[in-house]
């Protein structure tokens, strides 16, 4: 009896436990987990339009997610930095790429969560590109 009762509280702690941690929004570990926000896709918008689109439209993307794909973001992230906009090379700032690669995911299907996207400290380490839908 007494091991009966001792492992029921055990189970229902695990079962609390778990639901802490699916509450308090564990960090995305994929795309398909929001790692970007709506507002942040929004500010990148203008800045896509006038630096990015001109060469390169949306389906180009889908076929460089498709090329990067199981590789961590922060490196084709750290490939737009230095790469583009080709006709002038790295020069935005690091928040403007962010915003820039937010509205990217955006308008390759991958949905918005509740943290931005950042070069330093987030996710873009710990999170693959894969192929968009
Ligand atoms: C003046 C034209 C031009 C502009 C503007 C431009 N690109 Fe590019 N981009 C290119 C060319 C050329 C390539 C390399 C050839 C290719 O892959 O088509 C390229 C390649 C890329 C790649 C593929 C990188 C790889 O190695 O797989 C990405 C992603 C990309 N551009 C994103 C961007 C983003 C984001 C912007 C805006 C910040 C931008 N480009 C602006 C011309 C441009």
């Amino acid at each position: 009896m007494k091991t009966a009762r001792f492992f029921t509280a055990s189970f229902m702690s695990m079962a609390l436990a778990t639901f802490a941690i699916a509450d308090a929004g564990a960090a995305p570990s994929s795309l398909a987990d929001g790692v970007y926000t709506a507002e942040q896709a929004e500010s990148g918008k203008p800045m896509f339009e006038q630096n990015c689109s001109t060469c390169h439209n949306a389906d180009f993307y889908k076929t460089v997610f498709q090329t990067w794909r199981g590789q961590p973001l922060q490196y084709l992230f750290e490939q737009i930095m230095s790469a583009m906009p080709a006709d002038k090379p790295g020069a935005l700032l690091d928040n403007e790429y962010e915003d820039i690669m937010a509205y990217v995911l955006q308008i390759t299907g991958f949905p918005a969560g509740d943290t931005r996207l950042q070069y330093y400290g987030g996710v873009m380490g710990d999170v693959n590109v894969e192929p968009a839908s």
